[in-house]
């Protein structure tokens, strides 16, 4: 959950997936959200599609102002393909969690590939990927936003662009106005954001995935990455939003900047520190990345704010998510998302620069996925969205768990562009095997085809 612009969002894609289809008796409407059956899967079909987002190039702190440059993707479960943090809000107690890739001896895992060269398109096949032969389409500076050190509002109009790509395609960006106000901070934005441009037809040609179908199987096994119990963790860095004191920073143009998270998650620690078996209370939230430290601003991660402690997320279109969690109930107060927990990923992009304000490439697209998010106060069903330029959700929820704990695993099927949102009992060894993934994937309840 961000600020109000993603509740707006995600009214409009209901609402839009509500006309394709009559609503069942049993659907009830609280809050902007459709609620009709409980299920145990969510799967989403058809995730991808060509367009761009405004990546973030420099965070001014002496005029507050943030630059960004559009950025094409393209593909198989594009924009969620590339590198994603983990999010989860209190009231929740984090049992275990997991991160699993194919396992090297899988013949079409290009991961390296991938990550060496984000800018540019790879095509994943059943047998084999290779790269797309075609220069990155546009890269260009589009928009700065805005002022406001003292309370003035600046904003930097701009004249929509027209590129040519290297396929000679034509993007024309119209601008868009909005305005949010940054949670954090204590200036209010106004950003001039570009819609997201679709190149028509420019990732048609060389496409050579296999026929999708509704359960395309994944072959092999799948090695775990990382993982975290109470108090142990590998290849994990558990971050939160009070940089400024211990480590990250803060300043008076863009708040609190990521930071490591104590071992109660709910404070900044000096150097990183494994949670412990706490029960985070509402609104608290602890953002998870691996441990890999990125290679240095506008290195292997992008752009990130200076100063902070920046880590790679978790990227590629074969990755799997697995939870273990409990969402108690938490009446016990009046904070902001009282009694509201939630499980959700984000472009890693997004939290390195500003999750809670306007300098990020949210508004532009870049990706968010809520997994388990409750979205009125004291529900006890959470509900699942997608928000970028094909953003839609699940009418149907999961029960809340708030008295024994819920395990679930989310597949990002490179195969056929499924995301599968699953309520499992296996265990999350070392390897899941092909049997057991395969298993997940076949498992059938609600359907969101974007
Ligand atoms: C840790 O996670 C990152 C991000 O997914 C991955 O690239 C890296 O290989 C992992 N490290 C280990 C030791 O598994």
């Amino acid at each position: 959950m961000r600020f109000s612009l993603r509740s707006s969002l995600s009214t409009l894609s209901v609402l839009a997936t509500l006309s394709k289809q009559a609503k069942s008796s049993s659907c009830s409407y609280v809050d902007g959200n459709y609620y009709c059956d409980e299920t145990s899967v969510v799967v989403y079909n058809n995730v991808g599609f060509s367009s761009s987002y405004n990546d973030v190039t420099a965070m001014d702190e002496s005029s507050c102002s943030c630059s960004t440059s559009s950025t094409s993707f393209s593909g198989t479960l594009s924009p969620f393909d590339e590198e994603l943090s983990v999010h989860i809000r209190g009231p929740i107690q984090l049992k275990q969690f997991g991160v699993y890739y194919p396992s090297a001896s899988t013949s079409y895992k290009k991961r390296e590939v991938d990550e060496e060269e984000p800018c540019e398109e790879t095509i994943t096949t059943r047998k084999h990927a290779h790269k797309r032969d075609v220069a990155v389409e546009y890269v260009e500076v589009t928009a700065t936003v805005y002022v406001n050190a003292n309370g003035e509002t600046i904003t930097t109009s701009i004249t929509p662009q027209t590129t040519t790509t290297a396929a000679g395609e034509q993007n024309v960006a119209s601008p868009v106005e909005h305005e949010a106000s940054a949670v954090s901070s204590s200036y209010t934005v106004v950003s001039t954001v570009l819609s997201g441009t679709t190149t028509a037809g420019a990732s048609s040609t060389s496409t050579t995935t296999s026929a999708t179908s509704t359960a395309s199987t994944v072959a092999g096994a799948w090695e775990r990455v990382a993982y975290y119990t109470p108090g142990s963790a590998t290849n994990v860095t558990f971050m939160n939003h009070q940089g400024g004191s211990g480590s990250g920073v803060w300043s008076t143009c863009f708040g609190n900047s990521l930071s490591y998270a104590s071992s109660d998650g709910k404070s900044c620690a000096s150097s990183s520190t494994v949670l412990d078996d706490v029960t985070l209370t509402s609104d608290y939230e602890v953002v998870m990345f691996s441990a890999d430290e990125c290679s240095g601003q506008n290195g292997d991660c992008g752009y990130y704010r200076e100063g902070i402690p920046a880590f790679h997320g978790f990227g590629g279109k074969y990755k799997i998510f697995v939870f273990e969690f409990l969402m108690p109930s938490d009446t016990d107060g009046s904070n902001s998302n009282q009694d509201m927990p939630a499980i959700w990923l984000l472009n890693a992009k997004i939290p390195r620069t500003e999750q809670y304000g306007s300098c990020s490439c949210w508004e532009s697209g870049c990706g968010e996925m809520d997994l388990f998010e409750i979205l009125s106060a004291g529900s006890n069903d959470l509900i699942s969205h997608i928000h970028d330029g094909q953003g839609s959700g699940s009418e149907d929820y999961f029960q809340r768990p708030t008295s024994s704990s819920m395990k679930a695993a989310v597949i990002f099927n490179g195969e056929d562009g499924s995301i599968h949102i699953v309520e499992v009992s296996d265990d999350f060894g070392s390897t899941l095997s092909e049997d057991t993934v395969n298993g997940w994937l076949e498992q059938t309840g609600s359907t969101v085809s974007l």
